[in-house]
């Protein structure tokens, strides 16, 4: 887990930040932000989904603790910042950053936002976690591009190194070095990038996840040795077919059909990724991806075969 140094006295606005969306990585941004002493504001549609995340981090906090890497009295420090709500209004009050991570859809995340915008501190940084979609039609739309930002974590956020922090047309400087800055306070490294679809990372990533999949899809080789190629031949630390399980079938899908329709026919989704997403094979998250994951560890599987 990357925890900030102690000299990072580096704080949202007012001290409190707003994590929105409690899950894959909603859970991680909040826990980051608690470690880093900020009074942290987490909430959910779903309670069950909130709870879950505040047991998990928990329990990640206390696996950080046996590790050595978290002394037991900061766990409890930065367990006591974390604050569920079960309204989004009364979680936005006084905060200075907002950072969302519900699914990736435009209207559902201006909604979100739209709702906490004059809630929290007028000089609040809205931040969208979206892996492709734009950050300029979400600061339009939201009426507040100047202080709307993209701030990309990867999965798992406490132990990712990068931030992308992803600039629109509106974005002001001052936001996008604050949301720099909020990130290195995190223990983060940030690229910059413009409002482009995909950004940098997602853009590289899903192409070689997607042709991944279409060479599942031809028999070109297994599910292992596609990942094993780019494990053992290009270094990678994890092919592409078990890090689309990791992030979400369902997540990846949703970024390809953005991208199809934004970039062009190279980011068409593969018709195997559609069926596997309607099948509700959608990785790690539902025990089936490309892998069958049990507490055993990841099993490939033969997804063109219910019984592979
Ligand atoms: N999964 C990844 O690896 C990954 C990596 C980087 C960025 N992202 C981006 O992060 C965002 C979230 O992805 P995820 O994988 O964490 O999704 P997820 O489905 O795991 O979690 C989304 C959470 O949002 C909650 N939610 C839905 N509607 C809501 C609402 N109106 N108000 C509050 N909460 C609501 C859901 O209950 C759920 O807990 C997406 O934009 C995704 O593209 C994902």
């Amino acid at each position: 887990m990357s925890v900030p140094s102690p000299s990072a006295a580096v704080e949202p606005a007012g001290g409190r930040a707003l994590v929105i969306g409690t899950g894959t990585m909603g859970q991680g941004i909040a826990q980051l932000c608690a470690v880093a002493g900020w009074q942290t504001h987490v909430f959910d549609v779903e309670p069950a989904r909130l709870a879950a995340a505040e047991r998990a981090i928990a329990a990640a906090l206390g696996r950080a603790v046996d590790k050595g890497k978290l002394t037991a009295p900061a766990r409890e420090a930065a367990l006591a910042k974390l604050l569920g709500f079960a309204d989004l209004e009364a979680a936005s009050e006084g905060v200075g950053l907002v950072i969302e991570a519900v699914p990736e859809h435009m209207d559902l995340k201006v909604d979100v936002l739209a709702r906490v915008r004059d809630r929290a501190r007028d000089d609040a940084l809205l931040a969208s976690n979206t892996s492709s979609l734009s950050i300029t039609e979400l600061g339009r739309r939201l009426g507040a591009g100047q202080r709307t930002v993209g701030m990309h974590f990867f999965n798992p956020p406490p132990v990712m190194e990068l931030v992308e922090v992803v600039r629109g047309l509106h974005s002001s400087t001052a936001t996008v070095e604050r949301a720099c800055e909020l990130a290195r306070a995190l223990g983060k490294t940030t690229i910059v990038v413009s409002d482009t679809p995909g950004f940098a990372t997602s853009r590289l990533g899903v192409a070689i996840g997607a042709e991944a999949i279409r060479m599942v899809e031809a028999g070109v080789a297994s599910v292992a040795d596609i990942d094993r190629a780019m494990e053992l031949g290009y270094r990678h630390p994890m092919g592409p077919l078990k890090l689309g399980d990791l992030v979400g079938l369902d997540v990846r899908l949703a970024i390809l059909e953005h991208l199809h329709r934004e970039v062009g026919e190279q980011f068409r989704p593969p018709s195997l990724l559609r069926q596997m997403v309607r099948a509700g094979w959608l990785g790690k998250k539902s025990g089936r991806g490309f892998y069958c994951w049990s507490d055993a560890g990841p099993e490939p599987t033969d997804p063109r075969r219910g019984d592979g």
